[in-house]
């Protein structure tokens, strides 16, 4: 015998069925939602070489926050930090033969090597959806609209989160005007992006140049979006100039929604425009935009809110089977109600029928039906329905109609 942990690689999560079902339940909504936008789903491996990441993703990610190693082949291999980068070298790939704009989604599981902490872990989804071709602000338009339907799909109120945006070229330009190289810049938005964590944010604006102006005015952009979109009905937008994203590409609006709730409150997720990646291939810049919203924070808002739906099994009835001889008839009746569109599981234990409907509400199957000998040789039947305990009697041909409902 050996003495393997049980515990799954740091910083990753097992999916025990419930954890799974909660999971699926968020890429449903998202789904659902991504294709109402007319959104279709492609997907990509999770090897990609690092190469890709250097270019533009932002130091941090790729020194610090990946998982690269060196293939057989002598390749150096990184485990995907973000979808973006990816998606970008899919369209730059096939421009050619695709009909633009492009609006596609996907639900990668993505690689950080961060320190796992709440909202934060090694290894999560993300829905990433993206539209590329579209220059002017109707792209942005209609993802934030995507998002704040997410958001509301999923039964969070419009005042329960706030979407904040912010213009990367507003701001670049600002600090143009003061004399800032693009250095420089960089080191701005990196400290604004930490502003609410240190305390002595003036001294080290001024470290970068003395007597420099930080406040951004809102930009005409920025209005125009804002007003746009509350006359789409999304009333919960508003200008940050604290908004920065971490990474590079940004070129323009970005935006991050953050949910108000007191014992959440923080960003949920977030994007923007990002005109420049496809140029990286070779091929001219297409105009782009998308967001990217992970698993795990969402989760962790829908726990909060109470909104993750309960778990249930997949099973809508359990067959109690009371003695051994009646094992193979009970199989043909499951397979009958399975024809006929019911999800059946059977119970070939033996054991006594209370405990054969105890296990049955321990895995959250709604209806129970006892067979035995009895039940089969007159064809009536009950179905017992475990939450109200309420029962009805049945024939063996509306049985299945009795079960669903
Ligand atoms: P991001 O802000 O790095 O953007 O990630 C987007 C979202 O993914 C975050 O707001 C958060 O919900 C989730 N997320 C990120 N890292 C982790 C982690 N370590 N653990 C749990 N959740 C995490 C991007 O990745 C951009 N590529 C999004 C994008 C798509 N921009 C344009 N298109």
């Amino acid at each position: 015998m050996s003495n393997l942990s049980t515990e799954p690689y740091k910083g990753v999560r097992d999916f025990y069925p419930q954890d799974l079902s909660a999971q699926k339940y968020v890429f449903d909504v998202w789904r659902r939602v991504a294709e109402s936008f007319g959104y279709v789903e492609y997907a990509a491996s999770v090897l990609e070489p690092s190469e890709l990441y250097r270019a533009k993703s932002g130091e941090e990610i790729v020194t610090e926050q990946t998982y690269t190693f060196i293939d057989r082949g002598d390749r150096d291999v990184t485990l995907r930090p973000e979808m973006t980068p990816t998606v970008a070298r899919m369209v730059a790939g096939a421009r050619q033969a695709l009909p633009s704009p492009v609006r596609w989604y996907s639900i990668p599981n993505l690689f950080r090597y961060e320190r796992p902490q709440r909202g934060r872990l090694r290894e999560h989804w993300q829905l990433n959806v993206d539209a590329f071709g579209i220059k002017g602000l109707e792209a942005e338009l209609e993802l934030i609209e995507m998002a704040y339907r997410i958001m509301t799909a999923f039964g969070i109120k419009q005042s329960q989160f706030t979407i904040k945006v912010n213009s990367r070229f507003a701001f670049d330009a600002h600090f143009k005007a003061q004399g800032l190289d693009a250095d420089q810049i960089k080191r701005v938005a990196k400290l604004i992006d930490r502003k609410k964590k240190i305390d002595d944010f003036d001294a080290k604006l001024a470290e970068i140049k003395p007597g420099l102006d930080g406040n951004v005015p809102e930009p005409v952009i920025i209005k125009e979006l804002i007003e746009r979109l509350s006359s789409r009905g999304v009333e919960n937008v508003s200008y940050d100039p604290e908004v920065m994203r971490g990474f590079d590409y940004y070129t323009d609006v970005v935006f991050e929604v953050f949910d108000n709730h007191p014992d959440n409150n923080r960003s949920l997720f977030g994007g923007g425009r990002y005109d420049g990646l496809t140029g990286l291939f070779g091929v001219p810049d297409v105009p782009a935009a998308g967001f990217g919203m992970g698993d795990v924070t969402i989760l962790d808002a829908l726990a909060t809110y109470g909104l993750v739906p309960e778990y249930r099994s997949t099973a809508d009835v359990h067959l109690c089977v009371t003695d051994a001889s009646a094992f193979e008839d009970a199989s043909k009746l499951a397979a009958e109600l399975r024809g006929q569109g019911v999800a059946v599981s059977v119970d070939y234990t033996g054991r006594k029928v209370g405990d054969q409907i105890k296990y049955a509400e321990r895995l959250a199957i709604p209806h129970v039906v006892v067979v035995g000998p009895d039940e089969l040789s007159s064809g009536q039947f009950k179905v017992k329905t475990l939450a109200s305990r309420e029962e009805k009697a049945s024939s063996r041909t509306a049985l299945a109609k009795t079960i669903l409902g």
